[in-house]
């Protein structure tokens, strides 16, 4: 089969691929938009990136497209009824980035609570005359309250962790309390108002664009920290920017934005915001491992199996499935 790889991957994805006699293309890093439609018409399979939108005018145009294998968790950018209606199975890459995103959750919490991008910029800039009792003072994790809005695995490998610095969880998720956890679930609204630091581990839906929005931003504590590693349109980010600038929110720790790559000009003004490129599942181990279950996710699916980690497992009860020839 012919299989599409968005851009360079790191690990033996593509070597796995064509040992399984598949012919692969992967796309260089600097590769034009419509060079990534071009040859998504020639292809089989395709391994796609958050980045790439897969709306339904781009599955329409892939005549020959039999599987989608989404390089990560979210899969907001995949019209997902289009590809089911279409008989394409669409894949992810869950668990495998659960440790190192939730890493980079408390990271960023720590780095907003400890101010540490001010105290390097402070060092840098040559205005360290030595040690003092007030000097760049941030604020302990013990004893605060984690709210966390979204408990799903990412959220409890977050939980967890906080709970080891000392701090209490709450978390809020649309269905309610989840059987098993420790934690207390709350109204979305207590939440809000009793959290010191807030945590958003959502996929990005209609229901969850702007979830945080001025009003919500400012129901937050005077004082608190607002964390986001799930996806950028989960905060209006002009808002947030106004908010952070009122000096409301004791800072922000972003990893993703509304509309990457751009970051909203007033984020970059903020006191005590830190920003990430999106690295949330960016180590070695963890995007090696989501290459592979992208690539054996593919394989199964184009050799005429159910796929693993298939988001749309509806599809293989759909004509348009059914009646493929393998
Ligand atoms: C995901 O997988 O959805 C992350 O945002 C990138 O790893």
């Amino acid at each position: 089969m012919d299989i599409l790889i968005s851009r360079p991957l790191p690990g033996p994805a593509p070597a796995f691929l064509r040992e399984r006699g598949h012919r692969v293309t992967m796309l260089a890093d600097d590769r034009p938009t419509e060079e990534f439609r071009r040859e998504l018409a020639g292809a089989d399979g395709v391994i796609c990136l958050l980045s790439d939108p897969m709306g339904a005018d781009v599955i329409g145009a892939a005549s020959r497209l039999r599987a989608i294998a989404n390089y990560a968790v979210g899969y907001n950018n995949v019209d997902v009824a289009a590809a089911t209606a279409a008989g394409i199975p669409v894949t992810n890459t869950p668990d495998v980035l659960t440790d190192a995103t939730a890493d980079v959750a408390m990271t960023l919490l720590l780095m907003v609570m400890r101010r540490v991008p001010a105290a390097m910029r402070y060092l840098a800039e040559g205005k360290f005359k030595g040690w003092k009792p007030d000097l760049l003072l941030g604020h302990d994790l013990r004893g605060k309250t984690l709210g966390i809005v979204g408990m799903g695995r990412i959220g409890q490998a977050v939980a967890r962790r906080a709970e080891a610095f000392g701090m209490r969880i709450v978390y809020h998720t649309r269905s309610g309390a989840k059987a098993g956890l420790p934690w207390p679930a709350v109204s979305f609204e207590k939440l809000l108002v009793e959290s010191d630091a807030i945590s958003l581990h959502v996929p990005l839906a209609d229901t969850t664009r702007h979830l945080f929005g001025a009003a919500e931003l400012r129901r937050m504590k005077r004082g608190a920290v607002l964390i986001n590693t799930a996806r950028g349109p989960v905060i209006d980010e002009a808002a947030l920017a106004v908010v952070l600038a009122e000096g409301h929110l004791l800072g922000a720790g972003l990893d993703v934005f509304e509309e990457e790559p751009k970051v909203h000009p007033g984020l970059w003004q903020a006191p005590n915001a830190v920003l990430l490129p999106h690295i949330g599942s960016g180590t070695v181990e963890t995007r090696t491992e989501m290459g592979m279950m992208a690539a054996r996710s593919l394989h199964e699916a184009l050799t005429g199996g159910k796929a693993s980690h298939t988001v749309n497992p509806e599809v293989y009860t759909t004509p348009a499935w059914r009646s493929r020839k393998w």
